[in-house]
């Protein structure tokens, strides 16, 4: 099986990237990443790629083989000092187009340039990081306009793919994973009010995910799936 990871200099991309070059099952692991990773091994190769020059993600598939599974962990919560917005009045264009050029657009241009490649004869899948926040009926306590908004368009461009791969390749499997909150940069601000317990490592987090990937089929495709393997409602 060939696995291919976008987004491997993340914590959790980096994570996904060692547990799949230890399983027995894959052959060969492809790392994208725009900055350089430290993933090394005989089973693994890189190219850089940037979610915002589409030219990079083309080039990259371009030597791409037939993939088995592909997971897409790039995202953006915070950009340097700028948080998420606690507020409407924190609501500003630049940051907030940027959250949906990195959490939903990119994904999207990834899903255009590497589906061609799946597997067409055998069980495939894509799956992409998306999170529980996304999610709009469970929104109980708003904030974090760009953040939610950009994966609820996410968890909206996976259904669209779901739909369309269910008639090109009716044995693929496209859906939003969400990892539980992990200790990665992206979270790190953010971790007080973690329960105890609660903070997963990446290691943890992508291990429940793979298991969770394992065990779907074609008929759950389009929808999102926590790391222990519940549903998140759209
Ligand atoms: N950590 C959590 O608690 C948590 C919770 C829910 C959902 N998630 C989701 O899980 C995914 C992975 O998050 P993480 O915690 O591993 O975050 P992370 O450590 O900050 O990793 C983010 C990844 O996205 C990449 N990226 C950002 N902009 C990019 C661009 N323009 N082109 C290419 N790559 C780009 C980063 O590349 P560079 O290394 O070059 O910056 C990095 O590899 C995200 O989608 C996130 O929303 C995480």
């Amino acid at each position: 099986m060939h696995a291919l990871v976008v987004g491997a200099s993340g914590g959790l991309g980096a994570a996904f990237v060692s547990l799949l070059a230890a399983d027995p099952r894959i052959t060969h692991a492809t790392c994208w990443s725009r900055s350089e990773t430290a993933a090394t091994g005989a089973k693994v190769s890189g190219a850089r790629i940037d979610l915002m020059d589409e030219a990079t993600i083309e080039t990259a598939a371009g030597n791409l083989a037939e993939v088995d599974l592909a997971i897409v962990a790039t995202g953006l919560l915070h950009d340097g000092d700028r948080g998420p917005e606690k507020t409407w009045r924190s609501i500003d264009p630049a940051p907030m187009r940027r959250a949906f050029e990195i959490n939903a657009i990119g994904p999207a241009i990834v899903a255009k340039h590497v589906l061609p490649h799946l597997a067409g004869n055998r069980r495939a899948v894509i799956a992409m990081l998306s999170a529980r926040v996304g999610s709009i009926s469970d929104n109980r306590s708003g904030g974090w306009h760009s953040y939610r908004a950009s994966k609820a368009a996410l968890n909206q461009i996976i259904r669209c793919l779901s739909i369309e791969l269910a008639v090109r390749r009716p044995q693929a499997i496209c859906v939003g994973l969400h990892p539980g909150t992990v200790d990665t940069a992206l979270s790190r601000p953010f971790q007080v009010n973690v329960a105890d317990g609660r903070l997963f490592t990446a290691e943890h987090a992508a291990r429940c995910l793979l298991d969770v990937v394992d065990g779907l089929t074609p008929l759950q495709s389009g929808r999102v799936f926590d790391w222990a393997g519940k549903e998140i409602p759209p």
